[in-house]
């Protein structure tokens, strides 16, 4: 039935249910710790490793002018993220926002499409993550066997100068993706106060970065500060800048996350925009710094292939006994983007269960430790497979396109209700509708059209896979479709 399609959940209904009896999550999250929820899941594996590879392979040092358009457009979709998450203060993201707004079928689509990006993007960042820890760990002369620390897709250089051509698991990657969805699974407040601290030591780490190498900068990694096209359209010049910044676009994903925890922050209308916003503005400073000190110690051309670019530049200012302080550091920043994200995850799962467009599996809420176990228990494995099997590069693509479609979608669900329903309270207005939004989408489609035909091949399969579940499960079972979400 089309009506079913474009039928919308009525806001009154999620906020009601919002405070519906057994499954209610905890409100225990304030405006600062949203904020460290945001940079926490913010700064990590785009940071540390992609703008070493942006700079070589695309911008050169005006990697930092990629980073600037990659924050624009995240500025759009964050504002019009704000106002949503201000007027419709409930778990579920943009999931939960478009299906107020755009109906159920889209709301599905965005809903499915959001494993992009917290899923996968967890898996990113734990393969990541699995190639600082060999680092670390043979800094003190501990090699791990070299097929149980490589996905069979992948190559890995080995401390003794061979290459190991595709391996057989990436064992530390799913150590660590399990370790995290238990923590979860005991309580958003404890990993909460994990989070917080593990955000002081990633800004610590970035800080000192900045400040160290600051004076050890040559003037003379500047020259090109955009080096000329080579012929390729997204090879440097000002096409590379932009492919540049569909690259480093994965370092600013996260800060929408902030918006899956509103049906747990104590005051959402005040809060939620503080935070999204709020971790924005605090990650670009840091970021544009980072890579401006970044380049300016190690010439851009020497991070092509490198996986830890971060640990190569702080080299040169010869403070070696910071070194492994830094890694450790950037592990422990790992850990809390992956705590966001998988958070992220089993509450859009949790919501879209309770809407019945997914068993009740989805949305079982632990006795005791009231947070979706089930959820995080089967994310714990859907995330292992693709952490363990799946090359980061073809992981990171992926999760960059499957987000910044969801951005589009955000920005174009705003602007519709400003017009369907401009009367509704919201906590936090976006600026200059429609400007803002359509600006929103403009750019976040150009980030799309720099990634590679493949992200494009391998977004539609997963979509069609979406519509399989939507026709097959989702639609029969639809609560509003049976009248009944507003129980
Ligand atoms: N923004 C997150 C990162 O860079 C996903 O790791």
């Amino acid at each position: 039935m089309a009506n079913q399609l474009w039928a919308k959940k009525p806001i009154s209904s999620l906020l009601t249910e919002s405070s519906n009896e057994g499954n209610q999550l905890k409100r225990t999250l304030g405006a600062t710790s949203l904020v460290a929820l945001g940079i926490g899941a913010i700064i990590g594996a785009g940071l540390f490793s992609l703008t070493g590879i942006a700079a070589a392979e695309h911008a050169g040092p005006a990697v930092t002018l990629s980073f600037v358009l990659a924050a624009v457009g995240c500025a759009f979709a964050g504002l019009c993220y704000a106002e949503f998450a201000s007027m419709i203060p409930i778990a579920g993201s943009a999931y939960t926002y478009s299906y107020a707004t755009l109906g159920e079928f889209l709301a599905w689509i965005i809903g499915w499409d959001l494993v992009l990006e917290y899923a996968l993007g967890a898996a990113t960042v734990a393969v990541s993550w699995s190639r600082y820890l060999l680092e670390f760990l043979s800094n003190f002369g501990i090699h791990l066997p070299a097929e149980l620390v490589c996905s069979p897709f992948e190559t890995l250089k080995l401390s003794n100068g061979e290459v190991l051509d595709g391996g057989i698991i990436n064992l530390p990657a799913i150590f660590i993706v399990c370790l995290l969805s238990l923590l979860l699974i005991r309580g958003t407040q404890g990993s909460s106060f994990i989070n917080n601290l593990l955000v002081v030591v990633k800004v610590v780490v970035v800080l000192v970065f900045i400040v160290l190498g600051w004076s050890h900068i040559d003037p003379a990694n500047y020259t090109p500060y955009i080096p000329e096209n080579t012929g390729d359209y997204l090879h440097f010049g000002w096409s590379g800048i932009a492919a540049g910044a569909g690259v480093v676009f994965f370092a600013f994903i996260g800060f929408d996350a902030v918006s899956t925890a509103a049906q747990e922050a104590k005051n959402p209308q005040r809060d939620m925009p503080i935070g999204i916003l709020g971790s924005l503005v605090v990650c670009t400073i840091l970021y544009v710094l980072f890579a401006h000190v970044m380049t300016g110690l190690v010439n851009y051309k020497d991070f092509a292939g490198d996986a830890k670019p971060a640990a190569t530049a702080f080299a040169v200012t010869g403070y070696d006994f910071l070194q492994n302080a830094l890694i450790i550091a950037i592990l422990a920043g790992y850990t809390s983007v992956m705590l966001v994200m998988l958070l992220g995850q089993s509450r859009v799962f949790y919501t879209m269960s309770r809407d019945g467009l997914l068993p009740k599996f989805f949305s079982a809420v632990h006795p005791k430790f009231r947070t979706p176990w089930k959820t995080n228990l089967f994310f714990m494995g859907f995330v292992s497979i693709f952490a363990g099997f799946v090359p980061v590069s073809d992981l990171g693509h992926m999760v960059s396109i499957g987000t910044l479609f969801a951005f589009c979608l955000v920005c174009i669900g705003v602007w519709i209700m400003r017009v369907k329903s401009p009367d509704l309270p919201r906590g936090f207005k976006t600026p200059w509708v429609p400007f803002v939004p359509l600006m929103g989408i403009v750019v976040c489609l150009y980030l799309m059209y720099s990634l590679p035909n493949e992200s494009w091949a391998r977004l539609a399969i997963w979509l069609a896979l979406g519509l399989v579940i939507y026709w097959s499960y989702s639609k029969k079972h639809s609560k509003l479709h049976q009248g009944s979400d507003n129980k």
